[in-house]
């Protein structure tokens, strides 16, 4: 047997054909064709004003930040659980990261301590909606509001989640998705910065331009900026993918529920929550195990691994990471977000992708329950 894969996408000739046609026509002046259709349907579905195609969620979140003027001095707020992408722009801007705790119950940002973490330099906040869920928008919002400070909301693992019926990435001054090949909805590499502003479009594109504004013919750079922008045979791939958007859902959905029905008499583990704002479309599979097992993610995923199943372990905490653990803002993160540092030594990512068949989730359920009754009978 091959083995079962922990994420993965789901392609149809459909979104061939579109590839294929961006190839071929997508030149001279229909060169942004396919760009601007699927930024066009992208806004639409999110229901945000301007959407626009980024070479990643990283460049997204980097512009984001730039575009909002965060710069040295200032600070942005982070949760400690998630991908690096999430932060790393900060510091790419010369800014400070502060790390806060993630919530017991949906793992993303918890709005006390992101509270907590206000300073009079904080200027940012990136809340993220970590595995397809959200965390408490109306909260976050409430408090961001407050204390004047700007949030980009980093949604780059939850296309077509809702939030009290909005969807996932229409939060913020920006909202931010990745449609890397691990992502439910994919262009192999890539991204979307979703805003309302008009100011924020505008200053977007010229930072995305070395610094020149649209139309510019005459290569008149006005400051040193970026060059971030996705190929039109990305747009036409992903622009395919939307248009199937709700059938990647329903997927994905469905592999969650097969997981819930096999995994239900398994005591010792949580799974995933649907809170009851929170339509999640479940971008991983995630277990945390009870600590009482003894059970850490590494020697979980060998174990799984042995058995020719894929998984990732649940995000470190960021400020744990050698990446940061040297910085000041590091220094007693673990006393002050100790859900992070609890939870994510218990935690791992299961199978996700978008090929799983119900017999493989099965196989992985079955594994897990004998790894967890060996664990238990083992303690006794
Ligand atoms: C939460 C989060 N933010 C940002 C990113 C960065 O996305 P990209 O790889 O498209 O730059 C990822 C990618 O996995 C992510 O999971």
């Amino acid at each position: 047997m091959d083995r079962i894969p922990v994420a993965g996408p789901w392609i149809t000739s459909k979104e061939i054909d579109y590839v294929a046609d961006a190839a071929e026509v997508c030149w001279y002046d229909r060169a942004w064709e396919y760009n601007a259709r699927f930024e066009e349907a992208f806004a639409a579905y999110i229901g945000c004003k301007h959407a626009v195609t980024m070479p990643s969620c990283t460049s997204a979140i980097h512009l984001s930040l730039a575009a909002l003027g965060v710069g040295p001095g200032a600070e942005v707020i982070v949760p400690e659980i998630t991908w690096i992408a999430s932060a790393a722009p900060i510091h790419y801007l010369g800014a400070t990261t502060v790390f806060a705790d993630v919530d017991r119950k949906t793992w993303c940002l918890s709005a006390e301590s992101f509270e907590r973490a206000i300073t009079e330099r904080t200027k940012a906040v990136v809340p993220v909606d970590l595995y397809g869920n959200m965390p408490d928008m109306d909260q976050i919002r409430a408090i961001a509001k407050k204390h004047n400070v700007h949030i980009v909301e980093d949604a780059a693992q939850a296309i077509g989640t809702e939030y009290k019926g909005k969807r996932a990435g229409g939060f913020g001054d920006a909202g931010v998705f990745s449609f890397h090949g691990s992502k439910t909805l994919t262009t192999g590499e890539g991204g979307m910065l979703c805003t309302d502003s008009d100011d924020m479009l505008a200053r977007i594109r010229v930072l995305r331009d070395h610094g020149r504004k649209p139309g510019d013919n005459l290569f008149w750079n006005t400051e040193i900026a970026y060059k971030y922008k996705m190929t039109s045979f990305q747009a036409a791939m992903g622009l395919g993918q939307l248009e199937r958007v709700s059938e990647l859902l329903t997927k994905k959905r469905e592999i969650f529920q097969w997981y819930r029905e096999g995994l239900q008499d398994v005591e010792g583990i949580t799974l995933n929550t649907d809170g009851e704002n929170v339509f999640n479309t479940y971008w991983m599979v995630t277990i945390i195990l009870d600590s009482s097992l003894g059970l850490k993610k590494e020697e979980f995923g060998k174990m799984l691994g042995e058995k020719k199943i894929d998984s990732r372990p649940f995000f470190y905490p960021l400020s744990q990471l050698p990446a940061y653990a040297h910085l000041d803002s590091a220094k007693g993160a673990e006393q002050r977000n100790p859900v992070a540092y609890e939870l994510s030594p218990y935690g791992i990512n299961l199978p996700s992708a978008l090929s799983l068949t119900r017999d493989q989730v099965q196989f992985v359920c079955e594994t897990v329950r004998s790894i967890v009754q060996s664990k238990r009978l083992a303690k006794v």
